[in-house]
Parts: structure tokens; C-alpha cells; sequence
């Protein structure tokens, strides 16, 4: 199995790429809706799908010019995500597949995010299991204790809003461009992150799980009764969100003291999260590079050739789900 294309849509980005022997990206092709959702402070799931449909033929056509020669099989998000825009790239890779007669392999937005880890300079999958993944993004805030590849078990999962969606929601809040993570890391700087003690939701208790409304209405409040700059509330905001994944994921390595940490999902851009895990987790940490942290089709094509290799096979079936659990 040496090429697999790879085929993301579930959320706001138009993902198609081909990696070469489940590591090696040859072509990345990624069109980010942003821009489109932007006036509404979030996704708008009836335009994001039909965008997808504006763009994945073009995308494709790129992602072939650069690559040509033949394609081993072609994999698809099949969930969780949103129904209309993850029925796009399901129907269109299994067409693909179908044309060009090689599997079609299904693959959960979650794996496919762990597997980000893996391309390019990453080091090689098969030998950095077991491990523990910290998944952070719009959707899902989770800590996944992975066995083996495939084999996954949630250790603790967010009782409500992610942490990507707390982002987006308190930076609306400051009157901040979205998506909201990269621009209250940005105004964040110079800001004293001491200022405000935004609370640490669940950080002593013992559960593994994550709870983020509260921080986003401590926001509101500290907003409307206090005099503190954006600049403040923006820093004192991203170090207590940051906080609690730092305190969990310690949390989550004494457990299962695993060697090795996985940061994977949209909120792993972070500069001050990266720079926390490494600095004072027990293991090594592997960082996929800031560009793979975005939704991309290359991560689910690493994903898929894993699954074609090393195996079990995919168990998500053809249809797209947008609640797929993952384990
Ligand atoms: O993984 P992703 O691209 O899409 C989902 O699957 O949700 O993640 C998008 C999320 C958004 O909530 C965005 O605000 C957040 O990732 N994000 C960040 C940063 N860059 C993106 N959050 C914090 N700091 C960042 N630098
Ligand atoms: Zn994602």
C-alpha cells in the first residue's frame, strides 16, 4: 500500500491529500472556509457543506497535478462531524474508489487527527504506541489512552463546551475576529496572565473529564463588573484554559504512565500549550508541526494507511456518521 488519498470535510475545511507510504505528504491541498463563517462567529453548517461541494473536484485536480501516477486507495472522514458536509467527502472518496476500483477506507476525524503526529518528520507510527493522545479542537476536548494503533479507550472527554469552542465563544465575548484561539493567543501577548483568576473547572477532582461553560461565563461576568484591559482578560483567559489540559494530561500520565504524549486537534496550534507540555510533562511529547494541526486530508490518509497495514481493519462502515464514537 503505498499511496493513499486522503479526504477531509467534516467541518470548515476542504481537505484532499495523497501521502506515500502513510508518512510522506506529497500533496496537501486545504481550503479553509473561514473567511465565509467569520461574519457569524462560527460554523454555518449549510454553507460549510455545500463550499465543500464548490471545491473538492479543484482540489483533487491539484492534489493529482502533483502527484501523478497511481493511487492505492482512497479514505474518507466518516465522522463525527457535521451530516451535510461529511456526506461530501464520504460519496465523493467512495465514488473514487469505486472509479478507480481500490479500497475505500473509512476513518474517524479523531484517529485521523492522532495520526498528524506521524507525517513528514514525525517519528514512525507502529513504535510510538502505547501513548497517551491529548485531542483539542472546535469539537472535542479528550484524553484518548491508546494501546495499540486502533485501539483506543477516552479517558476523559469534555462535559460540555471544547476547548476550541470555549476559544471561539470568549473571544466573540472580547469582540475578537474568529476563529477565536489564534486571536486571543495574539492578544493575549503582553497581557498578565495573573491578572483575572479565571476558575480551573474540574482540576481537582479526579476524573479526567473537562468542563469549559463556566470559564466562558466567568469571562462574561469579569466583563461586565471589572475594569481589566481585553489584554488581561485575553491572557488570563488562555492560562487558565490552558491550565486545566495541562493538569489533566499530567493527571492522565501518572494513570497510565505512558511514555509518550500525543497533541493533536486545531487548539494544538497553541504556542503557550506546546510550550507548557513540553516544558513540564514526564514523557516526551510529539507536536505535529502547527500546519497539521488544522483539519487536512493528509492526516486521514496516514490514518487509513495505517489501517491497510498494520491493521484492524476500519470498523466505521461506508455511511457518514456525525456522532461516530471512536472507541
Ligand atoms: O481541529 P480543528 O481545525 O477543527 C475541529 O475539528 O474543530 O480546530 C478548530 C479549533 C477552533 O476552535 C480554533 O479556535 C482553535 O481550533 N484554534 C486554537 C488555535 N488555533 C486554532 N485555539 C487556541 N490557540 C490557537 N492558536
Ligand atoms: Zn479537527
Amino acid at each position: 500500500m503505498r499511496r493513499v488519498l486522503g479526504i477531509e470535510t467534516s467541518c470548515d475545511e476542504t481537505g484532499v491529500a495523497i501521502v506515500e507510504d502513510g508518512r510522506r505528504i506529497l500533496a496537501n491541498e486545504v481550503a479553509s472556509q473561514v473567511a465565509m463563517h467569520a461574519p457569524y462567529g462560527g460554523v454555518v453548517p449549510e454553507l460549510a457543506s455545500r463550499q465543500h461541494i464548490q471545491c473538492i473536484s479543484q482540489l483533487l485536480d491539484q492534489a493529482l497535478v502533483k502527484t501523478p501516477g497511481t493511487i492505492d486507495a482512497v479514505a474518507a472522514t466518516c465522522g463525527p462531524g457535521l451530516m451535510g458536509s461529511l456526506l461530501v467527502g464520504v460519496n465523493f472518496a467512495r465514488a473514487l474508489a469505486f472509479a478507480w476500483q481500490v479500497p475505500y477506507v473509512p476513518i474517524h476525524h479523531l484517529e485521523g487527527h492522532i495520526f498528524s503526529a506521524f507525517l513528514d518528520d514525525g517519528p514512525e507510527a507502529v513504535s510510538q504506541f502505547p501513548l497517551l493522545a491529548l485531542l483539542v479542537s472546535g469539537g472535542h476536548t479528550c484524553l484518548i489512552w491508546c494501546r495499540a494503533p486502533h485501539c483506543y479507550e477516552i479517558l476523559g472527554t469534555t462535559r460540555d463546551d471544547a476547548v476550541g469552542e470555549c476559544f471561539d465563544k470568549v473571544a466573540r465575548l472580547l469582540d475578537l475576529p474568529y476563529p477565536g484561539g489564534p486571536s486571543i493567543q495574539k492578544a493575549a501577548e503582553g497581557g498578565d496572565p495573573a491578572a483575572v483568576a479565571f476558575p480551573r473547572a474540574m482540576a481537582r477532582s479526579d476524573s479526567l473529564d473537562f468542563s469549559y461553560s463556566g470559564l466562558k461565563t466567568a469571562v462574561l461576568y469579569e466583563l461586565r463588573d471589572t475594569s481589566a484591559s481585553p489584554t488581561d482578560l485575553a491572557a488570563s483567559f488562555q492560562a487558565a484554559a490552558i491550565d486545566v489540559l495541562v493538569i489533566k494530561t499530567k493527571r492522565a500520565l501518572q494513570q497510565t504512565k505512558a511514555a509518550r504524549v500525543v497533541l493533536a486537534g486545531g487548539v494544538a496550534a497553541n504556542k503557550l500549550l506546546r510550550e507548557r507540555l513540553v516544558g513540564e510533562l514526564d514523557a516526551q511529547v510529539i507536536l505535529p508541526p502547527i500546519s497539521l494541526c488544522v483539519d487536512n486530508g493528509a492526516m486521514i490518509a496516514a490514518a487509513a494507511h495505517s489501517r491497510q497495514t498494520t491493521g484492524p481493519e476500519s470498523p466505521f462502515g461506508s455511511i457518514a456518521s456525525p456522532n461516530l464514537p471512536l472507541a
